[in-house]
């Protein structure tokens, strides 16, 4: 069964560990007059991720589905989601939409957001900003919520371990593990580091979150500018060879 943790007022984390690969599945839930969904876990968890939604909601009134880019764990489930809440659309990138999703996994079509572009569930603000290729994957993107300063921030400080649902404590030095750990098997390369991966982490650090909400591991509760630019530099020196 999941476990539900509220990390940030009316938003509630979803968090499933698999100790076959001893990584945690992470979901969060916005409870708003539009409820958002984001991430919706692989097909798989469906049955447990939805169970755990209808402990804080009717998840057939979820209006809206958002993830980072396009793969298993961020939107597996999209359909089957669909089929179950009738009003639940995907929000997404315009490469996202037009590239996978429309076409691979949405049950309708997507509503694509730009860069920069704010949309509203209620009392919530959420903010998109494209990333391509951070943490990985053409489409990627991020939202963040400007009222209470949540960073959904998908692979980008992935944990491994059965961690805490979520710390004050610092995060980056367990992310810079794992990536070493991956670095020497059949995960190497999960996230690539380029010439321009500075400057999209410097525009998430500029955010100043309050609350960073990995989709693997412990949600950050503290200085979450300060965070991003020790993550941007675990990177560089795990990735850019410098290690
Ligand atoms: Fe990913
Ligand atoms: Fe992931």
């Amino acid at each position: 069964m999941s476990q539900i943790t509220e990390i940030a007022p009316d938003v509630f984390k979803i968090s499933t560990f698999f100790s076959e690969v001893n990584i945690q599945f992470n979901q969060f839930l916005v409870k708003d007059e539009e409820p958002l969904l984001y991430h919706t876990g692989m097909k798989g968890l469906f049955p447990t991720v939805s169970e755990a939604v209808a402990r804080l909601i009717d998840p057939t009134t979820l209006r809206w589905i958002g993830f980072s880019h396009f793969e298993a764990d961020e939107c597996g489930a999209l359909r089957e989601w669909q089929r179950l809440a009738p009003d639940a659309t995907a929000i997404c990138g315009i490469v996202s939409k037009m590239v996978n999703v429309d076409d691979v996994v949405a049950e309708r079509p997507a509503r694509a957001l730009k860069d920069g572009e704010v949309f509203v569930t209620g009392k919530f603000r959420f903010k998109f900003l494209q990333t391509p290729h951070v943490p990985h994957a053409w489409d990627a993107g991020h939202l963040f919520e400007e009222n209470c300063g949540t960073l959904l921030c998908s692979d980008l400080f992935h944990q491994n371990g059965d961690v805490e649902a979520i710390t004050n404590s610092e995060i980056v030095g367990r992310f810079k593990k794992m990536l070493i750990e991956y670095q020497e098997g059949p995960f190497a390369n999960y996230l690539p580091y380029t010439t321009k991966t500075e400057r999209i982490l410097g525009r998430l650090a500029d955010l100043k979150p309050k609350t960073i909400a990995p989709m693997h591991g412990s949600t950050y509760v503290g200085d979450g500018k300060s965070a991003i630019l020790d993550l941007a530099q675990a990177m560089k020196d795990v990735l850019a060879g410098s290690v």
